[in-house]
């Protein structure tokens, strides 16, 4: 059994289609979620999933080894960012090579980087009059968006698109592919093993 950990930081809709999606799978089973913000909604999609979750600090993150242990102690084999807003310190990135994996709501290396998250992507998109964007799904390294890009799909962005509309096309991609593609990783990196 591969036990995945969710990192989010809001609304957990990605998590809420990541739990869904293995829910009743023999060999993959989300085991946890985590969140920096004790107010994120993903806390209540937890409570509603029957799915663990738990609150930590920025500095418990940033400082110590805290949430280290915390995937330790649940057995954590794979973790997946699904909105979640801070630095993932070099203590978790070495602990699991290629086994942290993100996605971005842009084409990057486009519009990605510190403070480029959830509705701020789809303003910059708008405001550099782009025709289109997407999705990037990508492996976590010690910098924001910068880790080796796994997955691409693109959308297109009519001029009269508000960054509201951006965002809801650019959720449906997310929803469409992000369970698949954490699937596919996780079967191909466990043959590599
Ligand atoms: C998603 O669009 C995700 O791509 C984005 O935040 C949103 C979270 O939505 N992530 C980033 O911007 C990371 N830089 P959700 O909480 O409803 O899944």
């Amino acid at each position: 059994m591969t036990k995945i950990a969710i990192f989010a930081s809001g609304s957990g809709s990605n998590a809420e289609r990541i739990i869904e999606y293995f829910k009743g799978n023999a060999q993959i089973e989300v085991s946890l979620i985590l969140t920096n913000n004790p107010e994120a909604y993903v806390l209540e999609r937890a409570k509603r999933l029957q799915v663990p979750a738990v609150i930590f600090g920025r500095e418990d993150l940033m400082s110590t080894d805290k949430v280290l242990s915390i995937l330790k102690e649940h057995e954590i084999d794979f973790v997946v960012l699904a909105g979640f807003l801070l630095l993932v310190p070099g203590n978790l990135v070495d602990a699991y090579p290629d086994r942290i994996i993100n996605i971005h709501p842009a084409l990057l290396p486009k519009f990605g980087g510190k403070g480029m998250y959830g509705d701020r992507v789809h303003q910059a998109v708008k405001s550099a009059g782009e025709a289109e964007t997407g999705i990037s799904i990508h492996y976590v390294n010690k910098k924001y968006d910068e880790g080796e890009i796994i997955f691409q799909a693109k959308c297109p962005v009519a001029e009269e698109d508000t960054p509201e509309i951006v965002a809801d096309k650019v959720h449906q991609l997310e929803y469409q592919h992000y369970p698949q593609v954490i699937e596919s990783v996780i079967n191909n990196s466990i043959k590599n093993l």
